[in-house]
């Protein structure tokens, strides 16, 4: 089914109305251009009977309201709230009028004190009024409030339906007031609705998230007929909320359907909402939450790491650009996690690592996070730079020196027992090996290199990097580091660290 979904926003109204301090005008115009910007094709701009400052604000946004936007204004189904909702979105180029009441026999019963014959008569008397009111200019969106409530009647529902239909309500709201059964229920409803009502009808879903399924039920009603989609934006709504925007819009995406919404402003969209409503957003929401993109889990953090500039990843259901996130995904290390993260930190932050030094001094790392929790990223850099470039150990280097000849002389000590040697060979590095091996250290260099040093991560002071690979003596091969301000001492420094390593 390709149709294009019709993102109608309740965020001026529904999320608003939820609100511990509701928006005024100025405010309202803020969240409005952005709502803009992400290009919803009908705003609700708010409830204009609630209060004096609502009414300015609505007649305020229909006046600045994009021609091709639906602006619209709930109404009671009473004719004081539908003159306001007239009045208030008048300057729009698309007005709708959204008037609602409940056919819930429950809410029926004991909320409005009427009995149903009573209610479809305000329906239709209320439609045919903001009809009216409205003319060609623009168009009239009918609400059966508790709709979700109505299993038990659902065909006199329908029956009402159809003569609201014919009264000239050209939207059929149907929300999940209170979300309180499967979501396959409700989707079943809509469907049933769907099939009864004529097909230039249409059918709009508005799902609060009571059981937390609002999506859920906003996504299937879609593919089960409905084509508006009621939806908040952070997913503000009554009580628990109503349906976030971003999920449903990425979950079409994702299935393939063109949502027609700019979708890399939904991140800076947030952002600003939650500011701007004073709820924070929670730390593991989807799509936009602090935490959304962290990996903890070794397993997660490998998956993750190799297939990180994909667009699709192992371990996350969009690429964070997709919603104009800039942050990558976050590896987080913990007991938890593994070398993958260890090395893809280490070197996301511009250190020189190896994946064997990795493996090498990950159980350190775990240790440490063991204890304390997840460990940040300078906390993991503190233990690489130790373990890596000061590896304690036996062995310590007090001097060396080059003398005359090609000599230098090596002065260490061993489990505190001090030697002084000298050593020849060409350059300090055989010339220290040479001495080691005299003292009874002998070791086999594998590798040699020498690496120019990034001042901003190892600091300005060290001019130059040794890397030494020596095989020890169980064959297994160490990789060791050292920086100085002297390239010589660098060098030897990395002999020793390597000696540490391999006798760790
Ligand atoms: O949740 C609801 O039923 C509503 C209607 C007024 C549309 O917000
Ligand atoms: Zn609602």
């Amino acid at each position: 089914m390709q149709r294009t979904p019709f993102f109608y926003d309740i965020t001026l109204r529904d999320a608003n109305q939820s609100l511990k301090k509701p928006w005024d005008l100025k405010e309202k115009e803020v969240i409005f251009n952005y709502l803009n910007e992400l290009g919803v094709q009908a705003i609700e701009v708010g409830f204009p009977a609630a209060s004096e400052m609502d009414f300015e604000a609505c007649h305020r946004l229909a006046q600045i309201a994009p021609a091709n936007t639906v602006i619209s204004g709930l109404a009671r189904a009473v004719e004081h709230d539908i003159v306001k909702v007239a009045r208030a979105i008048e300057p729009a180029t698309k007005p709708r009028i959204h008037t609602f009441i409940t056919m819930s026999p429950f809410n029926m019963e004991y909320v409005l004190n009427k009995k149903p014959e009573e209610v479809r008569k305000l329906a239709l008397d209320a439609v045919t009024f903001a009809k009216n009111l409205i003319g060609k200019k623009g168009d009239v969106e009918f609400s059966v409030e508790h709709f979700g409530d109505c299993l038990e009647n659902l065909d006199w529902v329908i029956s009402a339906l159809q003569d609201v239909v014919k009264a000239g309500a050209t939207t059929i709201n149907l929300p999940n007031t209170v979300e309180r059964y499967r979501v396959k229920t409700y989707v079943d409803m809509i469907e049933k609705v769907y099939n009864a009502l004529p097909k230039d009808i249409n059918i709009s879903v508005h799902c609060h998230n009571d059981l937390g399924m609002a999506t859920a039920a906003t996504v299937e009603s879609y593919f089960a007929g409905a084509v508006q989609l009621e939806c908040a934006l952070n997913g503000l709504g009554e009580r628990a909320g109503n349906t976030n925007m971003y999920e449903v819009a990425i979950a079409l995406h994702n299935s393939g359907i063109e949502t027609g919404l700019q979708l890399n402003k939904i991140y800076e969209t947030a952002l600003v909402v939650a500011e701007m409503a004073n709820v924070p957003i929670y730390e593991k929401a989807p799509l936009i939450g602090p935490d959304a993109l962290a990996h903890r889990s070794g397993i997660h953090q490998d998956g993750a790491v190799k297939t990180k500039n994909m667009e699709k990843g192992a371990y996350r259901a969009i690429h964070p650009s997709l919603i104009g996130r800039s942050d990558d995904e976050k590896i987080g290390f913990t007991s938890q996690s593994g070398k993958t993260a260890v090395f893809e930190i280490i070197s996301s932050a511009g250190y020189p690592i190896t994946m064997q030094e990795a493996v090498r001094i990950t159980p350190i790392i775990k240790e440490k996070a063991e204890s304390v929790g997840e460990l940040s990223d300078n906390e993991l850099i503190d233990i690489y730079m130790k373990e890596v470039f000061e590896p304690t150990g036996a062995f310590k280097l007090i001097n060396f020196e080059k003398l005359s000849d090609g000599m230098f002389r090596l002065v260490f000590s061993h489990n505190d027992k001090n030697y002084d040697l000298n050593g020849r060979g060409n350059g300090p590095v055989a010339a220290c090996l040479q001495a080691l091996e005299e003292a009874g250290f002998p070791q086999k260099l594998l590798h040699y290199e020498q690496q120019a040093i990034d001042e901003d991560v190892l600091g300005s002071e060290a001019i130059a990097m040794s890397i030494i690979h020596l095989e020890g003596s169980n064959g297994e091969t160490v990789i060791a580091r050292a920086k100085d301000s002297s390239t010589m001492k660098a060098n030897v420094h990395a002999i020793f660290n390597g000696l540490n390593i391999i006798h760790s």
